[in-house]
């Protein structure tokens, strides 16, 4: 394995006690959470308005292309697509915001390739015209997680949304998402990418919120990722990629810990 990079939520140094270095680790998440919740409050309000709006001029369009009789299955496709999307979002910017207020998820077995089969086509939509490469690898034994599907939706979107950025002017632009599982018989999910990596200079608080090196970014992503993770009882992490980028990782337990993994892990589909 490789050098990793960077752990978040990971315990910091000894120096000062391990009573100090604890309590540091719970204020650093604390401020996060709190911060979070802030800023997802605020979002819910202003985003609440556009997307009623949104929700009913697509209810406009829908009745108007029954009127008109338009019988074009790809734009009635796409105003369903567009509808589900706007619900998507609502949900979304809910979801953020019980997540700071109430601290634990909805969680429920879960398939973890049919949580992230559904996102595939959000991502190929996120990529559009660039130039690029999307790998999916699911492992496709016993992979069922006690999971929230909206949150790791989210974080697995959050994760491709960096890695889109990231390979945006390089030479190769590559995108892998994989799961599979670890030695511990848990579910490890990889998003990497082979643009140039994390930079240095932010690596010690990446997981952070409002760091960035975007002049757009709001610096938000990864701490919401890390949230949902540990709300999950997980853990995610950087490190390198053998893409040439940043391999984003994070591990979730199964629901059940079956012995009949080797068998499994071989059956891996390719795209
Ligand atoms: N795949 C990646 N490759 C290289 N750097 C990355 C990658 N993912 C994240 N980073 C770095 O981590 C920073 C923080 O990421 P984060 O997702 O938290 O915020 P952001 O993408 O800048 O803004 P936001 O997600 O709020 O729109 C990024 O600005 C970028 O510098
Ligand atoms: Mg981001």
């Amino acid at each position: 394995m490789d050098t990793v990079w960077s752990v978040a939520g990971a315990t910091p140094p000894e120096e000062g006690g391990a009573h100090e270095a604890r309590l540091r680790a719970q204020l650093g998440q604390a401020w996060s959470l709190s911060a979070m919740g802030e800023m997802a409050s605020v979002l819910a309000h202003e985003l609440n308005q556009p997307l009623s709006a949104v929700t009913n001029y697509l209810r406009v369009a829908r009745t108007l292309i029954a009127e008109l009789e338009l019988a074009d299955d790809a734009l009635i496709d796409a105003v369903q697509r567009a509808g589900d999307q706007a619900m998507r979002a609502g949900e979304i910017v809910r979801t953020m915001r019980d997540l700071a207020a109430r601290g634990a998820a909805e969680q429920k077995p879960e398939s973890l390739s049919a949580i992230l089969a559904e996102v595939e086509f959000i991502i190929e939509s996120m990529v559009g015209d660039a130039d690029a490469r999307v790998f999916y690898a699911f492992y496709q034994g016993m992979d069922v997680v006690l999971a929230d599907r909206i949150q790791i939706q989210q974080l697995v979107l959050n994760l491709a949304r960096n890695a889109i950025d990231a390979i945006g002017k390089s030479p190769i632009r590559d995108i892998k998402i994989s799961t599979r599982l670890d030695v511990d018989g848990r579910m490890l999910t990889t998003v990497e990418d082979s643009g140039p990596g994390v930079d240095a200079a932010i690596m010690s608080q990446l997981f952070q919120p409002l760091v960035s090196t975007k002049p757009l970014g709001m610096g938000l992503g990864l701490s919401i990722c890390r949230a949902i993770v540990e709300h999950h009882g997980g853990r995610i992490w950087v490190e390198p990629s053998s893409l040439g980028g940043a391999a984003f990782s994070f591990v979730l337990a199964r629901t059940v810990n079956s012995d009949d993994t080797a068998a499994q892990s071989e059956r891996v589909r390719r795209r």
